[in-house]
């Protein structure tokens, strides 16, 4: 089948690769002349494992194939899926869907007879897709089918989720759409994925809950690390205790530094716009976005904390700035916060990320770039583990600690344990681990 691919970021490049993976012919087009010349080139805008060998492999091939032209993309095309960005709205936090209605715009006067079936790929609200009919009627394209097919994959494991994905849910309003991508989908049927066809509008809201619904288990196990660190308890041991039960599950029960990242935190507050709009309250995703602002704003007063309560003149090691660990992607990093707030109070910050260097050194010029994570921790006062990149993991504790001048380690995403850090001379501050404030508590009893 012959697809083409509106927009060649994160989604547009993984879903096109995969796509020609399963042996269909894909186009994919963007507008980044810079973009589309580093494909052809082999070099991949993004970074994520084993990307750029299936993207090469599929090029070498003659399936994938990378172009500004759109009018020469779309050719021929069965599907042609609308994978452009949908940020949140400057001041409201609506989804900005200037780039969606743009491409379809444009992609109008292109389509050939019989029209292909258009699919929103990007994140879009509920409406989207009924919109995008009447774009296309006053286009003059009448009768096009529309189909909404929200993508999950999460960034550093992009391809295994496009691969063998929980679900794939397609939203449509007639048989044509249905049988296409029943058609592009078909290669994963071996893999059992269950192909759930809903209507158009249920699609649309299915994404946006799933995300919200993410961002609320985030939120709770975030909310019940402070009362760990508060009453004495351990919110690893917690989580396990509660994941283990199949209605709960284990994942996204991770305290941390609050949710970032390109999806969460613009498609909650695009979720209560939909809900403001319907005049339907959502009380809970409304706090959970309130409770993830708070908490990345509260990162550095936790750091300030755990170095005796000022970082004036003191130099903090930063390990990790990507938003999550196997990607480049900076957006709305807990990194950024953290890192404002130290500079702000007066520290001076040392940072290493294995990937993220060229993504974060605009976005945080005072910043020191360190070559690897003992060359951060060098000199510094305190360790902060913001990211769990693997290569965290296993650091030689010893060695960091008599490389640095303090001797505190604040793990915000608890790799390691207190008698980890303790064993190499450091004090540990973890999330939710509350076992030393039990001990202090019986002490002062
Ligand atoms: N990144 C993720 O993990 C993820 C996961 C699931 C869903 N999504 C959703 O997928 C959508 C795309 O996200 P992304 O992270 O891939 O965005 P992105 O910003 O990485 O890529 C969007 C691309 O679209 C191009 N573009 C914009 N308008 C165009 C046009 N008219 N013609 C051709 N190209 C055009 C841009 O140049 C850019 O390269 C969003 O709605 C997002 O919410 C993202």
């Amino acid at each position: 089948m012959r697809i083409a691919m509106i927009g060649t970021g994160y989604v547009g490049l993984v879903s096109g690769a995969c796509f020609a993976d399963f042996g269909h012919q894909v186009t994919c087009i963007d507008k980044d002349a810079d973009k589309i010349d580093a494909l052809n080139a082999g070099a991949m805008p993004i970074w994520e494992p084993g990307l750029q060998s299936l993207v090469q492999a599929n090029a070498a091939r003659g399936r994938l194939r990378f172009t500004t032209d759109l009018e020469g993309g779309v050719k021929g095309a069965e599907a042609v899926f609308i994978a452009v960005g949908t940020p949140a709205r400057r001041g409201d936090g609506h989804a900005d869907l200037t780039y969606v209605y743009a491409a379809v715009r444009e992609l109008a006067p292109l389509i050939d007879r019989p029209p292909p079936v258009i699919v929103t790929k990007s994140t879009v609200p509920v409406g989207t897709g009924d919109r995008i009919v009447e774009i296309l009627a006053e286009e003059g394209v009448a009768g096009a089918a529309v189909a909404s097919n929200p993508e999950f994959l999460r960034e550093g494991a992009a391809i295994r989720d496009f691969k063998i994905p929980d679900r794939i849910v397609v939203g449509a309003e007639d048989e044509r759409a249905r049988a296409v991508l029943r058609e592009v989908y078909r290669p994963l049927f071996l893999n059992e994925a269950p192909l759930l066809f809903t209507s158009r509008r249920t699609a649309e809201l299915i994404k946006y809950a799933a995300n919200a619904f993410l961002a609320v288990k985030i939120s709770f196990i975030n909310e019940i690390a402070d009362l760990c660190e508060a009453v004495g308890a351990d919110v690893q041991d917690v989580a396990r205790g509660i994941g283990l039960d199949n209605r709960i599950g284990a994942k996204f029960l991770h305290a941390g530094p609050g949710y970032g990242g390109s999806c969460f935190p613009k498609d909650t507050l695009a979720l209560l716009q939909t809900a403001d709009a319907a005049g339907v309250d959502q009380r809970i995703v409304r706090t959970v976005v309130e409770v993830n602002d708070r908490r990345k704003a509260s990162m550095a007063a936790r750091v300030t904390a755990a170095m005796g309560g000022s970082v004036a003149g003191k130099r903090v090691a930063v390990l990790g700035l990507a938003f999550k660990p196997n990607t480049d992607d900076m957006r709305e990093a807990p990194s950024l916060p953290l890192i404002e707030g130290l500079l702000k109070s007066g520290a001076q910050v040392a940072a290493f990320d294995p990937v993220a260097v060229e993504q974060a050194r605009p976005l945080m010029p005072d910043v020191e770039f360190a070559a690897d994570a003992h060359a951060a921790a060098e000199g510094a006062d305190a360790l902060v583990i913001v990211t769990e990149w693997d290569e965290f993991r296993a650091l030689d504790l010893d060695d960091l600690a008599a490389a640095m001048r303090g001797k505190v380690l604040v793990d915000l995403r608890n790799v390691y344990d207190r008698a980890d850090a303790e064993r190499a001379g450091l004090t540990y501050h973890g999330i939710g681990r509350g076992e030393a404030n039990r001990a202090r508590n019986v002490q002062a009893r």
